[in-house]
């Protein structure tokens, strides 16, 4: 299977890149190929809801999210990584989320495995991994699950906590990275 991780933060080499590369590590010592995109230093326009894309299948707007949506066309599986920023996802996460109506309208994400990993420094992560799950859903995609880290400055999360009793924040991104390969197996039998 091939899955895309997609790093929401501005921060290069931040707390979501950590996890978001050991979800994708676990799933590449799986077998699995992976490709991680980082939005920093990438220009990506808000949607501007004109609405083309539902009637001629394509978004008229020429900037890097034209080959961010070749390789999710191309992908079995999505991992969308973000900071909580203010008890949501980033301004960068909600563009790329909303660019994709183009893909949307024509449900070309439907039957993909989707999975979230969000960092928070303290408060906002659940929700957030809520947003993310309805999100999927609206695409019609298959959630694995989601893995939250916790920690401020880069590198943090590496010794922190996740959401669930005992357990580290790398070992619930493995855990996702494991769980988006058992899905899609189940899916492909
Ligand atoms: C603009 C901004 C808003 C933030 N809002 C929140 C918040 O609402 N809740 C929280 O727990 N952390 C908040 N944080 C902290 C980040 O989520 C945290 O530093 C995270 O580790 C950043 O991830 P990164 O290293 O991948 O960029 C905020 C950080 C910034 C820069």
């Amino acid at each position: 299977m091939k899955v895309v991780g997609i790093v929401c933060s501005p921060r290069r080499g931040g707390n979501t890149e950590i996890l978001v590369r050991e979800a994708l590590d676990t799933i590449q010592e799986s077998g699995g190929t992976t490709e991680l995109i980082t939005i920093s230093g990438r220009n990506i326009a808000f949607c501007d809801g004109c609405r083309t894309c539902v009637e001629k299948g394509i978004c008229h707007i020429n900037d890097d999210m034209q080959e961010i949506c070749q390789k999710l066309l191309e992908c079995d599986g999505l991992i969308l990584g973000t900071p909580v920023y203010f008890a949501n996802v980033t301004a960068q996460a909600k563009a790329i989320m909303d660019r994709l109506y183009v893909l949307f309208s024509q449900r070309r994400l439907r039957g993909k495995v989707a999975g979230a990993i969000v960092i928070a420094r303290r408060v906002g992560a659940g929700q957030v991994l809520s947003l993310l799950y309805s999100y999927f859903l609206a695409h019609r995609m298959y959630v694995a699950g989601g893995s939250i880290g916790y920690g401020r400055d880069r590198g943090d999360v590496k010794d922190g906590v996740g959401g669930g009793a005992d357990t580290t924040a790398l070992g619930e991104a493995r855990n996702l990275g494991r769980a988006i390969i058992s899905l899609h197996e189940q899916l492909s039998k």
